[in-house]
């Protein structure tokens, strides 16, 4: 970055970081009296998660004023895209949200991130959380963001009335999906709802993990699974058929209108992480009357999690400030207010379990269940780095219209890069 003021910010870290350094900010200079934190929350379900996590930072750091660079659309496809353009600028933000894995692979590679083990190592970080994740967040050696929770990307969404209407329960295969899909058809509902582009790549990630099982899922990852194989093939070709008894003709904008229609009864089931717990619970909905959930069809027992995590970085302009906000990311008292209200479990594995009820407590149980088998999210950033990610979404949209497995899992092996 040569003299940048990202360059020269960052020497600026260091001299905060490591009193009597030299170079950099003055020792001398006033504190950061703001923080500018980017992230996608800012809808119903997420946005009051982000406040409860601003409040208990503004409880622990009286004097520095939160700026909310949200930028909504679910998963985080439109705020990326701002985000990038700002980091290319040189205009970073003092703090942006991303997924703990491989998303974060190409700004470690750009330089736009701080490496952050010191902070960890200040705060005690590295035992409290699970190894995996960890594990996850290193790279070469070093770790660049701060997980502040675990999501659930397999689950499926109901409503219970609308099921015994139908006198159904929540398919254990999707080939039992497939046979209740011609009962809920007949009965005018659509059988499954869907929502944009990413809806469809969560859903696929999640037929693909129910077909092959977790082994052979996460090996499609990590070059074990040949994706041009007949088992891959088979779960691609049985994904056309799921997605054909969804509303994809007239998909919901976003996946809390694509909830809605199943909590309304327009449609019997939703594919979705367990952010819908938290968007559900804000249309007023108590688990297990309003809404149900079980594990996406042949999932049972296993985890495909993804973390949400932020950065510190190089640049940011308040850097006091953003490494604060990074410290009530990774504190118990911060992922304490966050989580219950996100519908996600905390990343650190000291909090306090009584604070996690409905869904929540059920999850919280079988997050920290030996027996649990975990694996990685593609749609949010766990296993493929953006550019894999980004090829796999150009072989998906032409596959929706096509459905032609073979191109498609050729076009998945070479974007693999
Ligand atoms: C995920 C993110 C979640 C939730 C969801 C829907 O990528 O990790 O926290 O926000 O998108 O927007």
């Amino acid at each position: 970055m040569g003299v940048s003021r990202r360059g020269l910010l960052a020497a600026g870290l260091g001299a905060l970081a490591l009193p009597g350094c030299g170079g950099g900010k003055a020792a001398t200079e006033a504190p950061d009296r703001k923080v500018e934190v980017f992230s996608w929350w800012a809808g119903p379900g997420e946005k009051e998660g982000l406040e409860a996590l601003v409040a208990d930072f503004a409880k622990h750091n009286a004097g520095i004023a939160f700026d909310n660079a949200a930028v909504a659309g679910g998963a985080g496809t439109i705020a990326r895209s701002v985000l990038t353009t700002r980091l290319q600028n040189d205009d970073p933000p003092d703090s942006y949200q991303i997924h703990a894995g491989r998303e974060l692979a190409d700004d470690i590679r750009r330089g736009y991130v701080e490496d952050l083990r010191e902070l960890y190592t200040e705060q005690s970080w590295l035992d409290k959380l699970p190894a995996g994740l960890v594990q996850a967040i290193t790279v070469d050696g070093a770790i660049y963001c701060v997980p502040v929770n675990i999501h659930r990307s397999n689950l499926l969404w109901y409503n219970p009335k609308i099921l015994a209407g139908l006198d159904l329960t929540p398919p254990s295969t999707w080939a039992d999906f497939l046979t209740q899909a011609d009962t809920i058809a007949r009965r005018g509902l659509t059988p499954l709802s869907i929502g944009p582009a990413w809806t469809q790549k969560h859903l696929l990630e999640n037929v693909l993990l129910g077909q092959l099982g977790a082994q052979t899922y996460a090996e499609l990852w990590t070059g074990g699974t040949d994706w041009e194989g007949p088992a891959v093939l088979a779960a691609l070709r049985l994904f056309t058929e799921v997605l054909a008894r969804t509303d994809a003709a007239t998909p919901a904008g976003d996946w809390q209108p694509a909830l809605d229609k199943v909590v309304d009864g327009g449609a019997a089931y939703n594919c979705m992480g367990d952010w819908a717990d938290a968007y559900l619970r804000t249309r007023g909905l108590v688990f297990t009357e309003g809404y149900g959930v079980v594990a996406s069809p042949g999932t049972d027992r296993v985890y495909n999690f993804l973390s949400d995590s932020f950065t510190l970085p190089k640049g940011a302009p308040h850097p006091g400030a953003a490494r604060k906000w990074l410290v009530e990311c990774g504190s118990v008292s911060g992922q304490d207010a966050f989580n219950p209200q996100k519908g996600s479990v905390p990343a650190r594995t000291d909090t306090d379990r009584s604070k996690y009820t409905g869904y929540l407590a059920a999850a919280v149980a079988e997050w920290a269940d030996a027996g649990t088998r975990v694996v990685g999210s593609l749609t949010h950033g766990v296993v493929a780095d953006a550019a894999w990610n980004t090829a796999i979404d150009a072989a998906l949209a032409a596959f929706v219209q096509d459905g032609d497995a073979a191109r498609f899992a050729r076009a998945v092996v070479a974007g693999r890069g």
